[in-house]
């Protein structure tokens, strides 16, 4: 096994919208001897996202892009992740849908985790979608970007029971602890660990 030390970890990005929980366990998970990673930089397309402060807690840059201009935003962006030498991106509860261009960019370097077994329940309320088919199971799912929503190739999937009283909450609540385990676990897999 190579141990990649704090000078030759991959530089990585992590793209946030909201509360940041997976950020925070990719961080943690970064500062770890073995990881191949290391978080250089963190994205938002909300200032107001609460996992913005663990920028400012573990004392990693943070950027904010308005992407209701999608075309400068992503410019702009990519010149961010140049000038910072970021080689790896990871979206961590990113809210916004990348162009085709972008990805091209960063092709097989961009990671997403979502909240349900793909290919089922792609897109957004992923919970209550798979209470309401009385679904038995669900989980989260992690996989390449590719220029289709929640498409791309899977790396890794965690399967959870669903209880007889769930709600999109306690559902919610469980996976994400899974969600924790699983972006780490996925990145040894990339870099076969
Ligand atoms: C996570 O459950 C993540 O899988 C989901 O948003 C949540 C973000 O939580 N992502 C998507 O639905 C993307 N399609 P966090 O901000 O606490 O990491």
């Amino acid at each position: 096994m190579v141990l990649l030390t704090g000078h030759n970890k991959i530089k990585t990005a992590v793209f946030i919208s909201g509360t940041g929980s997976n950020l925070k366990s990719l961080i943690k998970f970064s500062k770890k001897k073995v990881s191949p990673i290391s978080v250089d930089l963190i994205i938002s397309n909300n200032p107001k996202a609460i996992g913005l402060n663990y920028g400012k807690i573990y004392k990693i840059k943070n950027k904010i892009f308005n992407f209701k201009n999608k075309k400068i935003a992503e410019k702009n962006l990519l010149l961010e992740l140049k000038k910072n030498k970021i080689e790896m991106i990871c979206l961590a509860g990113f809210m916004r849908i990348l162009s085709k261009n972008f990805i091209k960019k960063f092709k097989g370097k961009i990671l997403n985790i979502h909240p349900s077994l793909l290919p089922k329940y792609k897109g957004l309320n992923t919970h209550q979608r798979a209470l309401n088919n009385k679904e038995k199971y669900s989980g989260c799912t992690v996989h390449f970007v590719n220029s289709k929503l929640d498409s791309g190739k899977i790396i890794l999937q965690k399967k959870i029971k669903i209880n007889k009283y769930e709600t999109a909450n306690s559902l919610s609540k469980k996976i994400l602890v899974q969600e924790h385990k699983l972006y780490p676990k996925a990145i040894f897999k990339v870099f076969n660990f």
